[in-house]
């Protein structure tokens, strides 16, 4: 009997150590993502992962929203072998690879769980529905939403915001409350001037002027949002300090992508990520709805108004080069989830297409790397040398001028030089030498590193400092000067142009209504951001896209959902 009890009594007690060391089992995984490493920890019992903390990581904001969908991933499939999340591959691969070093630290042999979701797709019923989730498709939700409308946002990736994710410069406006306190007279019709001369006149000026002249309002509109904007700066095709960012020159984008996305969930706003539109459905003249496959399959949504915000065609080669052979073989710095099918939709329901062939490329794209930077560096005050160590263009002039020098120098490539005065007034500058695409280092030993002449190098810095200080650029005739580039510490990142921006695409009125090839809306069918054609002619000017996506992001969902209104 006593032996009994003390058998049952270790017994016991041993389950209760061994409860207690199973909820205690934690390991340390740590995998490279985008920004730098990703340390986890891993909850791991009985050969179970049941948590897995996030300890450090240097991800950027809508990135945090990626690792945490992978963690919830990889609990339900016990299994790291999930699908990487579109457009942040590099997170994705980053986090999976720490949680799957935690594990194999642990000894655990995990059991997939492969049993699929049973979830059946329903049909829904709505006023709007909103095709696309980057920063357009947001904007357009939120407002059709404040004007009273019932709105689905389907998004095909499993994450907001599109490439306004990758946005970084800024968003240009004009007359804003920002400017005017830094003492920046500015206005909707130099606004208007500027974009059409860097569009090559080829832009919709009816588009052009409302947006420029709705610019200013739009940034209060983001502000109230809760999007942080504070600072304006420079940046290529302005007369003026135009375009605006957040505190610190951190990238625009996301902080609008997340700004916006609270209030998405905030107001409740039917979000479905993961469900691509696969077809505009027009009955009896007008669009009625789309046919969505989703995660848990097909179905279709009856809406009163559709807004196609599915961006443009950057990351689409085949298309790109369809439009404009001669860019054939080029990089893209585009989410590759941005390829164009959203223009196919609107095709097949008998929407116009306007200046398919205008496709920009960006000047300054890390070399055979997917990886912009941003224009605001040179807006800092950075300049591009050759590989004679010597400038070549005024480095503030329009992407197509500056992509056309950059690919005349030997080797089509260029260097962007700039000093730590603007690695420390510009976020993504920091954000480019803590990723490692920048060599550092004295002029010298940035010469020794880039294989140049130092000493040529050394004067055409002094020369550029001189300009600076005389305000007169003799050589390239840069008009805009941010700051000598002084100091002992300089970076510098090879580069070369990459496919950037798609400026043509559906045509569409000051109403963002979609037109037929007759030149007539098509009832209850909008169009905003990238997808449509028209506002930047032959070439943006660097922070037109922000403007664009939000101005007629807006617009859109407004008029949808007016539109809405008016039809049974
Ligand atoms: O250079 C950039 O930051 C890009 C901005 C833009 O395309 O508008």
């Amino acid at each position: 009997m006593k032996k009994g009890f003390l058998v049952k009594f270790l017994t016991l007690v041993a389950g209760l150590i061994f409860s207690f060391t199973a909820f205690a089992d934690t390991f340390e995984g740590v995998g490279k993502g985008y920004g730098g490493d990703i340390v986890v920890e891993a909850e791991i019992s009985n050969n179970k992962l049941t948590a897995v903390k996030v300890k450090e990581d240097s991800e950027s904001d809508f990135a945090k929203i990626v690792i945490q969908q992978i963690i919830e991933k990889v609990i339900a499939a016990q299994s790291v072998k999930v699908d990487d999340v579109a457009g942040a591959t590099a997170t994705s691969k980053g986090i999976k690879r720490a949680i799957s070093n935690a594990i194999k630290k642990s000894g655990a042999t995990l059991t997939q769980n492969e049993q699929a979701s049973a979830v059946k797709a329903k049909s829904a019923e709505t006023d709007v529905v909103v095709i696309g989730g980057g920063g357009a498709g947001i904007t357009a939700a939120i407002a059709a939403h404040e004007k009273g409308a019932k709105v689905i946002l389907l998004e095909k990736t499993a994450l907001l915001g599109g490439n306004t994710n990758y946005a970084t410069g800024g968003i240009n406006a004009a007359g804003t409350k920002i400017q005017k306190a830094a003492g920046i007279e500015d206005s909707p019709e130099l606004f208007m001037q500027d974009t059409i001369k860097g569009g090559k006149n080829l832009n919709n000026k009816e588009l052009v002027k409302v947006m420029t002249e709705n610019s200013s309002e739009i940034i209060d509109w983001l502000v109230e949002r809760g999007v942080d904007i504070t600072e304006v700066t420079f940046s290529g095709g302005q007369s003026v300090k135009r375009i605006h960012r957040p505190t610190g020159g951190v990238a625009v984008g996301p902080v609008v992508v997340s700004g916006l996305s609270k209030v998405l969930e905030k107001e409740k706003i039917d979000i479905r990520t993961s469900d691509k539109a696969i077809e505009i459905i027009k009955k009896d003249n007008k669009v009625v709805g789309v046919k969505v496959s989703g995660k848990d399959g097909e179905y279709t949504i009856t809406a009163k108004a559709v807004i196609v915000a599915t961006g443009g065609f950057g990351a689409n080669s085949q298309m790109v080069t369809k439009y404009n052979p001669a860019l054939k073989g080029f990089g893209t710095t585009n989410n590759p989830a941005i390829v164009g099918e959203g223009i196919e939709m609107v095709e097949k329901v008998g929407g116009d297409l306007v200046d398919m062939k205008e496709i920009q490329t960006h000047p300054t794209v890390v070399h055979k790397k997917p990886y912009m930077i941003t224009e605001s560096v040179r807006g800092e005050g950075a300049i591009l040398v050759n590989r004679d160590a010597k400038r070549f263009i005024n480095e503030l002039e329009t992407r197509d001028v500056v992509s056309k020098a950059v690919l005349e120098q030997k080797e089509g490539s260029a260097f962007i030089l700039f000093n730590q005065e603007i690695r420390e007034k510009l976020k993504a500058a920091d954000g480019y030498v803590k990723k490692g695409y920048a060599v550092e280092g004295t002029l010298d030993e940035i010469a020794k590193q880039l294989g140049l002449d130092a000493k040529t190098l050394k004067e055409t810095v002094s020369k550029y400092n001189e300009a600076v200080k005389a305000k007169v650029d003799k050589e390239f005739n840069k008009k805009v000067f941010a700051r000598e580039l002084l100091g002992e510490k300089f970076y510098a990142i090879e580069i070369s142009p990459a496919v950037h921006h798609t400026m043509g695409g559906v045509r569409i009125n000051t109403n963002a209504e979609v037109l037929a090839k007759n030149g007539k809306a098509i009832r209850g069918l909008y169009a905003a951001g990238e997808v449509t054609g028209g506002v930047h002619g032959a070439n943006r000017i660097g922070g037109n896209a922000m403007t664009d996506i939000t101005v007629y992001g807006k617009i859109a969902g407004e008029n949808a959902a007016t539109y809405s209104k008016s039809v049974k």
